[in-house]
């Protein structure tokens, strides 16, 4: 008789056949920087998530974190077409080389989009019609992936669903000496609702209307797809499928199109989701986030940009020791 469960008769036996644990190495932590000095302000929607000010995060860099996803915002004048996102200036432009100058292994990318700076919270500016204006948003963008570069970024991710973004970025860097500078295309990355905690965080949320104009229709899984493949051919050096849970179909089908890795973005909804779950008393923290982690990994993601990456130890190593309190 097929007895499937001889191969999970004992731990020892569990894990010889388990697939591999994922590495440190494969996860990034999404960092939300604001002006100042000495601020660690947390966020209502995301327990143990925080906006850091530049020199408190240095020091309380949490140990075993290979690689950050930074996102700046402005607390001063925001205008139509978000020109304060490529301010040499600008937090985020600051925080490149205090991070590489504190951590010089930390892998330092950034997210490149318009939003938490224009005047009315859209990736890019209106066009006469009051359509967001693709082709001024990539000139934007470029300038803000270029800033980026010359302050030292390991990785650009532009992620504000332009056509053509990558095009222009990859041109922007050539032209401007800083050609290795990895571009991480936000490829797949579609409207939704799970951004919301991000938005509080970050200040980004739209004025008037929402993203649905520029950002993928989860209606239509085979055009998000060749969102990906025309980023591939505009030279992006990784895709990403965005958010990730709601989307694991996508993820699998964006790596069987292409040999590019193919990260996905475990959002701030889904980070947040989880740990409401939790506290409601529906499932236990740490194992829930660990069972979502796989659930990524098994779709086909080769790197996770995720919020449990500061938790690694506490989803991986202990999971069984699910009471241990958040830093
Ligand atoms: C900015 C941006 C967003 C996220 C990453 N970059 C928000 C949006 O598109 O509205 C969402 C990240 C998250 O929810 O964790 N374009
Ligand atoms: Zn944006």
């Amino acid at each position: 008789m097929v007895r499937l469960r001889r191969l999970r008769r004992t731990e020892t036996i569990r894990n010889m056949f388990a697939m591999d644990v994922p590495s440190r190495d494969r996860f990034i932590w999404p960092v939300f920087l604001v002006e100042g000095k000495g601020r660690k302000e947390a966020i209502s929607s995301m327990p143990g998530q925080f906006r850091w000010s530049i020199d408190r995060l240095v020091k309380e860099f949490p140990a075993g974190v290979k690689a950050v996803l930074l996102f700046g915002q402005t607390e001063g004048e925001k205008d139509e077409v978000g020109s304060g996102a490529a301010d040499p200036g600008g937090v985020v432009q600051r925080a490149i080389p205090k991070l590489k100058r504190a951590f010089p292994e930390l892998a330092v990318f950034t997210d490149v989009c318009l939003c938490a700076y224009t005047s009315h919270g859209h990736c890019g500016p209106h066009d006469a019609d009051g359509d967001i204006d693709n082709d001024a948003a990539c000139e934007m963008l470029a300038r803000v992936a270029v800033s980026h570069a010359r302050a030292g970024a390991d990785g650009v991710a532009p992620s504000a669903m332009m056509d053509g973004q990558i095009a222009a970025i990859r041109a922007a860097l050539d032209d401007e000496g800083v050609s290795k500078t990895l571009l991480i295309a936000y490829s797949t990355k579609f409207a939704s609702t799970m951004y919301g905690p991000f938005r509080e965080a970050e200040n980004s949320a739209p004025s008037q209307g929402d993203r649905q104009g520029y950002q993928a229709s989860y209606r239509d899984p085979d055009t998000a797809v060749r969102e990906s493949l025309v980023d591939e051919e505009e030279g992006a050096d990784a895709l990403m499928v965005k958010p990730a849970l709601w989307y694991l179909d996508l993820i699998g089908r964006v790596r069987s199109r292409t040999l590019l890795p193919v990260m996905a973005y475990n959002v701030s909804g889904e980070y947040a989701m989880i740990h409401a779950a939790s506290k409601a008393g529906f499932c236990e923290l740490y194992p829930a986030a660990r069972e979502s982690l796989y659930a990524i990994f098994r779709a086909g993601a080769t790197q996770v940009i995720s919020y449990w990456a500061p938790y690694y130890d506490e989803i991986f190593q202990t999971a069984n020791q699910t009471n241990r309190r958040l830093r």
